[in-house]
């Protein structure tokens, strides 16, 4: 009864903010994302007959409070869906900054509903594990899935999950390490503020759905300057919201990566900016122009 799993974490083109409900974590909109090679989670669940509650240890350090209720929860979740009977020690590695805007508990959720219930014996499929890595973390459906990823807004627990997209084979992302320290406020609960926006709501979900069918439309058409253009709107849009409702992640040095990204482009690079709840920025570019612009962003 123990598994060990590995996820690795995914970056939204097309982001993910804000919920249509709060209890299984569906999204007021699909998103789309790229799953990236290099950081990813690692986890072991073991069920314990003889435990009495779950045992959470994250990068060798034991875990309490609010990050150990949250996976408590999830765990809870599991074992109510799947009869498992057992409390369970849980030890996890992160192969990426916590908590700085990399999409963390994408790689996180994903490894430990893979853990979690393949170490009961269980070989659910990606649909129902991308179901389940929701119900931890929204952006962790995603990070079930390789390359790039729809996640389906849904109206349910079954039906809110997401999957694989042809994408293109070229594409990379370039992280600029802003700031490498936890944020203050997470993204869930920055995103349930939107609650008493209902004017900003409405705006948010009418663009993200045009933002997203153009997006959806220019990877079938393997259009990599409207992907890139596509996501940098989006990713603008989605920090204007936050800052609209009381929040700010970026720094002036995110919005100085920002601009020096745009400005890349008026001397010819392919380099779109995205930026999720944190101050670090990833750069959308082809793999084979990573040697002619890496040395702007060091
Ligand atoms: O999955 P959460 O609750 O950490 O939310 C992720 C939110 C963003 O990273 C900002 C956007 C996204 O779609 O990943």
């Amino acid at each position: 009864m123990k598994k060990t799993a590995k996820a690795h974490v995914n970056i939204a083109l097309i982001k993910y903010w804000g919920k249509k409900d709060k209890k299984w974590n569906l999204p007021l909109t699909s998103s789309l994302s790229f799953t990236v090679d290099k950081f990813y989670t690692k986890t072991t669940v073991e069920y314990k007959p003889l435990l009495t509650e779950d045992h959470l240890y994250i990068d060798d350090k034991f875990i309490t409070g609010v990050e150990y209720d949250r996976v408590k929860q999830f765990m809870d979740m599991v074992r109510h869906l799947y009869n498992i009977p057992y409390f369970a020690e849980i030890v996890s590695y992160n192969f990426v900054p916590k908590k700085a805007g990399i999409a963390s508990s994408s790689s996180a959720f994903a490894a430990l509903a893979l853990a979690a219930t393949s170490a009961f014996g269980l070989e659910l499929d990606k649909k129902a594990l991308s179901a389940l890595a929701r119900y931890g973390s929204g952006s962790a459906s995603r990070s079930i899935c390789n390359g790039f990823a729809v996640w389906h807004e849904g109206y349910d627990h079954i039906s809110s999950y997401a999957e694989e997209i042809e994408g293109f084979d070229d594409m990379a992302l370039l992280v600029c390490m802003v700031n490498q320290n936890e944020k203050k406020v997470d993204s869930r609960t920055a995103m349930n503020v939107l609650e008493i926006y209902p004017q900003y709501k409405e705006d948010w979900i009418t663009k993200t759905n045009i933002l997203f069918n153009d997006m959806i439309h220019a990877i079938q058409i393997k259009d990599f300057v409207k992907v890139g253009i596509t996501a940098e709107t989006h990713a603008e849009l989605m920090h204007q919201l936050i800052e609209n409702t009381g929040n700010t992640y970026l720094t002036d040095v995110s919005r100085e990566i920002i601009e020096l990204t745009k400005w890349l482009r008026t001397q010819g690079y392919l380099v779109y900016a995205t930026m999720d709840a944190g101050p670090n920025v990833k750069i959308i570019l082809r793999k084979d122009s990573i040697k002619d612009v890496i040395s702007y962003y060091e």
